[in-house]
């Protein structure tokens, strides 16, 4: 009987605040990091560059991965090339990426000081280091695709994971680079 006088009992009361900055936040530090700039510096009209050029590697390194697939199963020759060149231009372009966003970091206070700034750099020089060492192998040792490259490709599908993970943490919980319309 009690029950229905009872007020609703919300799921969140007793959730501790969100871990991303808030200016509103009780911890004067975190709030000092919410206070500080986070517009994109490297952008076109306000459109972050960064943002534009991840999906080229992103695509390009999954492509590789499925490549190698093909490669492994008809043995054709023709797969090797192709995956020499998606290798090639995963790294290249997500080397042109890792320029931007290091500008970005190193250009703006607000995306400097948080943690998961450095957490997404991290995860993608790893993921660099990797889909080099995939462009490498298919330059110099076209012999060890399989297995050995791969494995890197499925290593770097992994990395780009973890990589693009971070990066939209950044955009998607911390609000990096975001533009907020007044307009309807
Ligand atoms: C050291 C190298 C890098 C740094 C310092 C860096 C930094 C950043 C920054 C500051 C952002 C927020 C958006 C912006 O302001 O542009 C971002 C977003 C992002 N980054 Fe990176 N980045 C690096 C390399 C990469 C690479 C190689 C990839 C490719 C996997 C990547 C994938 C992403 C993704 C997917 C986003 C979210 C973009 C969106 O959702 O629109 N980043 N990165």
């Amino acid at each position: 009987m009690t029950q229905d006088s009872e007020e609703p009992i919300s799921e969140t009361a007793s959730e501790q605040p969100a871990p991303e900055a808030e200016s509103d936040h009780p911890n004067p530090a975190i709030r000092a990091v919410a206070d500080k700039d986070i517009g994109s510096a490297i952008a076109v009209a306000g459109h972050p560059i960064h943002a534009m050029l991840v999906h080229f590697p992103i695509a390009l390194v999954i492509c590789t991965t499925g490549i190698d697939v093909f490669y492994w199963w008809t043995g054709d020759p023709f797969w090797a090339a192709v995956g020499l060149w998606s290798a090639s231009a995963a790294f290249a372009f997500g080397v042109l990426a890792a320029i931007v966003g290091t500008a970005e970091l190193l250009a703006v206070p607000g995306i400097r000081v948080r943690v998961a700034s450095w957490n997404h750099a991290v995860a993608a020089m790893v993921l660099l280091a990797v889909a080099g060492a995939n462009a490498g192998l298919r330059l110099y040792w076209p012999e060890q695709i399989l297995p050995n490259g791969l494995l890197l490709s499925a290593l770097a599908a992994i990395a780009t994971g973890f990589a693009g993970w971070h990066g939209g943490k950044l955009v998607f919980d911390h609000g990096v680079g975001l533009l907020i319309s007044t307009r309807q």
